[in-house]
């Protein structure tokens, strides 16, 4: 990521990281690493990601280790590891790389960056609410709120999912041969994923297939319905898609995504759910848990899309010459007084001497609105010239200790 994109999406993460712990989500950093078994159990053998494509490796004492191809599964390996689900309530966030080996193409990667959310110990819709009315601040805090819905289905319980399963491989087998290859492959290993299929053969057999919704068990029920009050009171728009299923194994009632119809196929930009059996299956207690995680790139490429900013474009707000090497030094306090001063403010100080007329296309380069002289005079008087190099306005000499009062009318 190159420097302007890198300030955009320092802007972004600052946002969305404000509103985490806004909501009183606090920051776990998790390794990058981890025991292969910790995904294949977690995320679930027979997953797309799983299945292929995880980045592992076997290390020096011949243990197979992998980079995390999602934030999950560690998190609950860390909490669980230190003590932290027994007994209470978590609710935590998480920002990093993660690795899958995709077909790379715009939105998709190798190597993408998660923002992840989870909540432990809390089994109501409340929570699940409180998730989405997050992602629902996230895009609004970036303006891109009007290019993004929000879908949400319930699984049920993991018996109701697991007699689901069942249903829809007893009425997909006699029909295999119909099937395109992936649902023929995910028939004996990932059933539910073939309500997923795009190939319109499979999507016509479907229609007559058991459906869903009717094999959730009635807590499930009792679950999504409180869920979907909780989003009609507080006026969140969604749609019910009884299709949606996701791709990783753990999730149990509540599943949502945050889509947008500005990406392509790259479309989903958040998604989560809840996955009440995990901490059971990787060895705590049983624990209710749910949370989310969305691709920053894809968030920032829709924030690219919607925003024709040029609040990026520069390096520098402020930029300081010396008009002479002998200045040098007395140009450089300034510029920290400066920084100490206006702390919001990015204040580049020229080096590699030069002429005045080089100096100034490095400044204009830059991106600065104001440019910071100090010369023989200035030097004599103690003063220092300002420049104002994007508006119509005159060059004044100012004394030193007036700098900092006038530029920070300037910039405020
Ligand atoms: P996921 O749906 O696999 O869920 O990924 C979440 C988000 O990460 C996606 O919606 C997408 O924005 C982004 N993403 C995934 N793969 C790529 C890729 N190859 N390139 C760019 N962006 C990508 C999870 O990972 C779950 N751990 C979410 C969760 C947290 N569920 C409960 N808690």
């Amino acid at each position: 990521m190159l420097p302007q994109e890198g300030r955009r999406w320092r802007h972004i993460e600052d946002r969305l990281r404000q509103i985490l712990s806004g909501h009183g989500y606090e920051e776990v950093h998790l390794p990058i690493m981890e025991f292969t078994e910790l995904f294949s159990r977690g995320v679930g053998e027979s997953t797309d990601i799983v299945e292929k494509e995880m980045y592992s490796l076997a290390d020096r004492d011949g243990e197979s280790i992998t980079l995390r191809p999602e934030g999950t599964a560690g998190c609950v390996r860390a909490l669980l590891q230190h003590g932290l689900l027994y007994n209470q309530t978590q609710r935590v966030f998480y920002a990093g790389p993660m690795f899958r080996y995709e077909r790379p193409q715009k939105g998709r990667y190798r190597q993408f960056y998660q923002l992840g959310a989870e909540a432990f110990g809390l089994a109501g819709p409340d929570v699940d609410a409180e998730l989405i009315l997050m992602g629902l601040q996230f895009w609004r805090s970036l303006g891109i709120e009007t290019r993004v819905r929000l879908e949400i289905n319930t699984l049920g319980s993991s018996a109701a999912r697991a007699a689901y399963r069942r249903a829809l491989v007893a009425f997909l087998t006699p029909h295999a041969a119909e099937l395109d290859k992936d649902s023929q492959r995910r028939l004996q290993s990932n059933p539910l994923r073939i309500l997923d299929s795009k190939a319109e053969k499979t999507r016509q057999l479907l229609i007559d297939a058991p459906q869903l919704p009717d094999h959730i068990d009635p807590a499930g029920r009792a679950h999504f319905a409180a869920l979907c009050g909780l989003l009609d009171e507080l006026e969140v728009a969604y749609s019910v898609n009884p299709k949606l299923v996701r791709g990783l194994d753990y999730y149990t009632h509540t599943v949502f995504e945050w889509k947008t119809d500005a990406l392509g196929a790259q479309d989903t930009i958040c998604a989560g759910g809840r996955y009440d059996g995990l901490v059971e299956l990787l060895g705590g207690r049983p624990t209710p848990a749910a949370g989310f995680a969305l691709g920053l790139e894809r968030v920032m490429l829709l924030y690219e899309k919607m925003h024709h900013d040029e609040e990026f474009a520069s390096a520098a707000d402020i930029y300081c010459c010396a008009l002479d090497v002998g200045y040098q030094a007395r140009v450089m306090a300034l510029a920290q007084k400066l920084r100490d001063e206006l702390p919001g403010l990015r204040i580049r100080t020229h080096a590699g001497g030069g002429k005045l007329k080089n100096q100034m296309r490095r400044a204009d380069a830059s991106g600065a609105r104001v440019v910071l002289l100090i010369g023989e005079d200035e030097a004599s008087s103690d003063t220092a010239s300002v420049k104002y190099l994007r508006e119509d306005r005159a060059q004044e000499t100012l004394a030193t200790d007036q700098v900092t009062d006038v530029l920070k009318g300037y910039f405020s």
